[in-house]
């Protein structure tokens, strides 16, 4: 493709305003919107009005704040390409906590910048990739004066906590949601900042279990051996559920796995990935994880279960003898195409039930839940995306596997029917849910220039 006077005018313009851009990205990530924590409901909602203000004045239309069970979602669309494609950009505004606030190179929410990176709390997931769709459209809008295409931009602020109220809102919002396809920037490239699509995610089914023995902490001496302690019931309950191998011991768990063909399998270990300077990076001493199954497909393509958080009895320093009234764990599955969060939550129930010991009273809540998605190499859709990263990051992407989970992906394709486009933009180190999250800068400022050449491409490859 030759280069028009239109995408060098988009790129003097890019140019011209890089400063600008970078304070209202940090003014962005200056909004504590986390969206677990009570406590900052009035952030979440900061930050769902920031983007609604910012949406009006690049020029969106229809640009509306609207309330859920949850966290506000913002909507907004541009929809005068007549004949043209319609897509919906889906982003989260939320982030997530930032414990332990020790380890923090500086604030949270006091984005620095250091060697090209951008250092806060959602800096990569996810508010760099949204703020750079709006900066996409904003330059294609203010040097052609319209879109190549049809856009409607979807910004939740729960996705970081399973985005409860979410699929009800898609039902309720289906007639303002007709598209051709969802465009998801919130996933990662490929180690050693390669390119990728990623073309699977696993989904989650987060738990929490309670552990209920006397009514309050009593004499570890005076009582120890007669009543059932529940910190070594949930001990107990905990290492049934998987082994030191990596299996999950739930019974059912791996019934309804969709197994890897041999040509996926193949395509995973063709990456360009070492699992042994993987392992360095990381700096643990060995992998863990299923036997027969590479880091890769462990990671992306296998199901597995891990506690989240645990706690019961004397957290202070010295000792303190008592047998606990209280445990609680909480657990998540991560789940591959097959596996429906909602069975393996049962399956997980039933089993608690069987082998809890007598003596305490267990609950098993539901914290939440995600589908797995699969989307599809070959769609028309996936490959302007390809050719888009190819032509600005001067590399043809990865069809990667991710082993995180974004529970809207599932619903685009199974509620709205839509075939969806993950598209993101962040280096896997990025820290994401980590202390020190940063973005690197050159991925943010080409990606805006992928997703304006995306949006042509797709104007093409589908109009
Ligand atoms: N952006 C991530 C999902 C992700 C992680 C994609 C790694 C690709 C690579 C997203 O914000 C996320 O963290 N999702 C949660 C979902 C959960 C709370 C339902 C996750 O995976 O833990
Ligand atoms: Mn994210
Ligand atoms: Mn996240």
């Amino acid at each position: 493709m030759t280069v028009s006077s239109t995408s060098t005018d988009l790129e003097s313009y890019l140019q011209s305003n890089r400063e600008e851009r970078l304070a209202s990205y940090t003014e962005f990530l200056r909004i504590p919107s986390i969206s677990a924590l009570p406590q900052h409901s009035g952030d979440c909602r900061r930050a769902a009005e920031w983007l609604a203000a910012e949406l009006r004045r690049l020029g969106a239309e229809h640009v509306e704040v609207s309330e859920t069970e949850a966290h506000p979602i913002v909507y907004a669309d541009w929809l005068h390409a007549e004949g043209a494609p319609t897509a919906i950009v889906y982003g989260h505004y939320d982030v997530q906590p930032v414990d332990p606030l020790e380890l923090w190179e500086s604030p949270p929410f006091e984005p620095v910048l250091k060697a090209d990176r951008v250092l806060a709390r959602g800096a990569a997931d996810d508010k760099a990739q949204i703020h750079m769709h709006l900066r996409a459209a904003e330059a294609l809008l203010a040097t052609r004066g319209r879109l190549p295409l049809n856009l409607k931009f979807v910004f939740e602020g729960d996705e970081e906590a399973s985005s409860p109220g979410l699929d009800q809102w898609l039902e309720d919002h289906r007639d303002q949601l007709q598209a051709d396809l969802a465009v998801i920037s919130d996933t990662e490239f490929f180690y050693g900042n390669l390119p990728a699509i990623t073309i699977a995610l696993r989904g989650i089914m987060y738990a929490e279990i309670d552990v209920v023995g006397p009514p309050f902490d009593m004499h570890s001496g005076g009582y120890g051996g007669v009543i059932q302690n529940p910190a070594n019931a949930l001990a107990w309950i905990l290492s049934s559920l998987k082994s030191p191998d990596g299996i999950v011991r739930i019974p059912g768990f791996y019934d309804d796995v969709v197994p890897l063909t041999d040509l996926e399998r193949e395509a995973l270990a063709e990456l360009p990935f070492d699992e042994e300077s993987y392992r360095q990076t990381l700096g643990v001493p060995a992998f863990a994880g299923e036997p027969g199954y590479s880091v890769l497909e462990r990671r992306g393509a296998r199901p597995t279960l891990d506690v989240n958080g645990l706690w019961s009895g004397f957290q202070g320093e010295g000792s303190k003898t008592i047998i606990p009234g209280r445990a609680h764990a909480k657990v998540s599955c991560r789940l591959v195409p097959g596996q429906d969060p909602r069975r393996i939550f049962d399956l997980l129930k039933a089993h608690v039930a069987t082998v809890t010991p007598p003596g305490v009273t267990v609950e098993v809540r539901s914290l939440g839940n995600g589908d797995p998605s699969l989307t599809a190499i070959d769609h028309p859709a996936t490959q302007a995306a390809a050719r888009a990263l190819e032509a600005t990051f001067g590399r043809a992407p990865v069809y990667i596997r991710e082993g995180g989970s974004i529970p809207i992906c599932a619903s685009f394709e199974n509620l709205l029917g839509l075939p969806v486009v993950l598209l993101g933009f962040v280096q896997p180190e990025c820290g994401a849910h980590a202390p020190n999250e940063w973005m690197d800068l050159g991925n943010y400022e080409t990606g805006i220039r992928t997703i304006a050449r995306y949006w042509d491409e797709l104007a093409t490859s589908l109009g």
